[in-house]
Parts: C-alpha cells; structure tokens; sequence
C-alpha cells in the first residue's frame, strides 16, 4: 500500500494537482521545490513513491533517481517530463525508474501508473516477508491412508471453499501447519498470500507489532514503520499457529480486529481495512485452556467455526508407513542418494514405536538414517528411535543431586518432565507451571530442535 509519497517539482502547477489528487486518496504528501530539499527529506524519512520532475533546480531528476536508490532502494521512481524529452525518461527507466508520464497527461493516465505502483508496492512487501519466511514451504504433499486421514482430506476441499475460519488442533508434529497451507492452496485465495505467524515463538513484547505493525518511534527501537502480518495477509489467508500461546492482554484486541477487519498500528491512529480469512492451530485441549482462563471463549468460538482435530500418529497407524516411504523418497531425492528401502524388520519397528513426536518425529528419523549413509537398505539397527518410557514412569524418589549447578537441575528436570509427557509441550509446560514459550526456549537453549 502506498502511504507516504514525496513530490519535488519547481513548477507548482502540475504537480500540485497530482498533489491534491494523492491526498484526495488518503496518502501522506511531501512537497518539495527542489532537488536539494529532496534530496534532504529523504535521508530524514522513508517514503514508498516519489514523483519527480526530471528539471529540477539544484539537483536534477536523475541525481534525486540516483540518490534514492542509494539510501531507499525500496521507493518507486515516477518522473514526470515534458514530452520533447523521451530519451532522458528512457535514460530514467534504465537506471531503475518505476515509470515516467510525459507532460501534458490525463488524469486516467495518472491513475493508471498509480495503481500500477500499488500492486509493485504490495508485491514487494509480500515478497520480501516471504523471502524471509525461509522459502522452504513448498506446497506439501499430503499423506492420507488411515480413515481419519482420509475424511479430513475428503472434507478439505469443501471446507476450503468456505471462507469461515478452520481451528485446527491436534498433538504437536500432527500435521496442522501443512493442514493449514493445504487450506489456503484449495481455496479461492491461492493467488494470493498465505502468512503464519508462530504466536509461541514471538516474545511477548512483540507480539501486538508483529501482529499489527508499528509507526516509527512509536516505542523504544521502534526505528522504521514495520508492516504486520495482518497487513501482509491482506486478500489472502492468515495462519494463527499455536494461538492459545498468546497472552490474555491481547486477545481481545485480537479478537476484535478478527471480527472487525480491521486494526490499528501500534502508535498509529489511522484504521487499516483488510479482508482475510484465518486459520488457527493449537496442540492444547482447548477445553481446558478455555476453563483454565488462558484462552478466551469468544476468541475461540469466532476461530472454531470449522473444527479439525487430526489424531496423533499412534491413533492412525495405517499412515506410518506411507509416511516413511514419503520421506524416504524426498530425503534420498534432497541428498542424491539412490532410493533406499527398508528391511522388514526396520518396517515392523517402525510400526510398532509410539511416536511421541508424530510425524514430525517420522520425518526426522528418516532424515537421519538417509543422511547417515548406512547401505541401500535401512535395518531395524539403523533406526535410532529414542528410548521413551512407554508408561508414565513416576519420577523416582532420589536425594537431590547436590553438586550440581540450578541450571543444570533446572536442565535435567525439564527434559524429565518433557520424557514423562511423551514430549508432548502443553502438558510438560503446565506440569512445569512455565508458559510453553519459557520452555520453548529454555529447549531451544539446550539445543533441542522439533
Ligand atoms: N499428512 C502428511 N503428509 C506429509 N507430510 C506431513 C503430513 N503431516 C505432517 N507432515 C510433515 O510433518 C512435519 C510436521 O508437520 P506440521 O504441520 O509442522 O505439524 P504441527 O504444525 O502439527 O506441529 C512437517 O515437515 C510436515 O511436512
Ligand atoms: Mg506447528
């Protein structure tokens, strides 16, 4: 979306109308007269267009062209020339102008290479979050055997189509993320984005400018205007992965945003419209959040208007081994090795492993033995399933064990607990009386991956 456009012409007629026009429209218009107070305004601030005359005193059109792209690469470029001169608005175009109008113009041309700018403007931001989102999501392949599998998927297109929000819940490593993307790519908003944003990874502090971005200095360190995730999400699909990790204080902000479709920055005061369809996941019971007071019942009865609750691994056995075939497959493919097989006996101990980690956990120790390099058949030997207690073992009543450091006991007593809870995070959290964030940290510190 363009919000801040900078004009420098010396000529105040032509310009002051496309002035008039931009403000009309609800953008924040700069004008300057010359190519050295440009020049100025644009070390002091960002802006996402300049429309400038290619004569200007001080500094031309194409020393401001140059500067700009130096020390704001991401603003577009429009000059605006009389119409002798179209080599020097070619010269523009070639060292990165977005477009040039030739003088005298239209109003509909105008409007035209505005809206052009528009959409480059949005692509850009949409781009540029993407980039980040480390491109390793492709469209999944989903995997469906077992008959639970398969009701969910024969549901998902039909619900897809629907624009009421799904609340995916499931253990974790189940499948809601891919659930989720698989939502958006049925549905009617594929062309356009699909954001998740992890609501147990982001500190607390952070959460409400990740959501809804930020004004510059609206708050220490706030040194740019940051874009949020329901301004990236705009026309398309927002995840909410993990909701039920984001702290009370804002889900009724959240929830009135939601309802609304609308929000504001933080620091900011001008309402920003959206229209966008949200997907939430949780690996709590959602009862229990709500009776425990962590989450709120009417959040989750605005996101749980289509429930999908996909059963933990052991529940659906009939998945496990297509699932391992299914990485094999890709892990020998990403690796350049040739297709191993599995012997047997390494299938049996497959399908006999309790999968506290689900398929995530499947995933993983398929990686691990592709990427081990053992012969062209993986044995049962290969397979390093870890050695979870298969019962809830009580936590054997020893001395404590003088000598070592707090953190260290606070180590041991995490992954103990974490063991007991057959890795399930909710439960080890609560046992713990820690939020899921504080202890996805604390393993994140000690080195554990999902
Ligand atoms: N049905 C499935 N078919 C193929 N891959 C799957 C399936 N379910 C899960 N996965 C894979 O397992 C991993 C964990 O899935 P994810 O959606 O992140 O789980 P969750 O969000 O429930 O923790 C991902 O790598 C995902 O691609
Ligand atoms: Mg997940």
């Amino acid at each position: 979306m363009i919000e801040k456009v900078l004009i420098a012409d010396a000529e105040p007629l032509t310009l002051r109308f496309v002035e008039e026009i931009l403000k009309r429209q609800g953008k924040e218009v700069h004008f300057v007269e010359n190519g050295a107070l440009a020049i100025a305004k644009l070390k002091e601030e960002p802006f996402d267009l300049i429309i400038t005359d290619m004569w200007l005193p001080c500094k031309t059109g194409l020393d401001l062209l140059l500067i700009a792209k130096e020390i704001q690469p991401q603003s577009l470029v429009i000059f605006v020339t009389a119409n002798g001169s179209v080599e020097t608005a070619v010269d523009a175009m070639k060292l990165g102008a977005f477009h040039y109008l030739l003088k005298p113009f239209s109003l509909e041309a105008l409007e035209s290479i505005l809206q052009k700018a528009e959409e480059h403007i949005r692509l850009l931001k949409e781009n540029r979050y993407l980039r980040e989102q480390n491109a390793k999501a492709q469209c999944p392949h989903l995997i469906a055997e077992s008959p639970q599998m398969k009701k969910i998927l024969l549901d998902l297109e039909r619900i897809a189509k629907a624009q009421a929000s799904v609340f995916i819940t499931g253990e974790s490593g189940t499948g809601k993320e891919v659930i989720g993307s698989a939502i958006h790519e049925l549905s009617s908003r594929q062309g356009g984005p699909f954001i998740k944003v992890n609501c147990a990874a982001i500190p607390e502090s952070l959460i409400e400018s990740e959501f809804f971005g930020h004004e510059r200095g609206s708050f220490t360190g706030a040194l740019q205007r940051k874009t949020g995730r329901f301004e990236l999400a705009d026309k398309g699909t927002l995840l909410l992965d993990e909701v039920t990790e984001i702290p009370l204080a804002l889900q009724a902000k959240l929830l009135r945003a939601i309802q609304e479709q609308e929000f504001e920055r933080v620091g900011g005061i001008r309402p920003i419209k959206v229209n966008i369809r949200f997907l939430a996941t949780s690996n709590r019971n959602m009862q229990e959040a709500i009776e425990m007071k962590v989450f709120r019942e009417d959040l989750f009865y605005r996101l749980n208007v289509v429930p999908i609750h996909i059963p933990p691994l052991r529940e659906r056995r009939e998945d496990i081994l297509p699932l391992a075939h299914y990485f094999l497959h890709r892990f020998c493919l990403e690796n350049h090795k040739p297709l191993k097989r599995l012997t047997d006996r390494a299938i049996q101990k497959l399908l006999r492993y309790s999968w506290p980690g689900n398929v995530r956990e499947l995933g993983n120790i398929i990686e691990r033995t592709v990427v081990l390099d053992f012969d062209a058949k993986i044995d049962a030997e290969h397979l390093y399933l870890d050695p979870l207690p298969t019962s809830k073992t009580p936590v054997e009543k020893t001395s404590l064990p003088v000598g070592i450091t707090l953190h260290e006991l606070e180590k041991r007593l995490i992954l103990e607990t974490l063991q007991t809870h057959h890795r399930n995070r909710a439960k080890t959290a609560t046992t713990l009386g820690i939020s899921v964030r504080t202890l996805r940290n604390k393993l994140h510190e000690y080195g554990f991956t999902e």
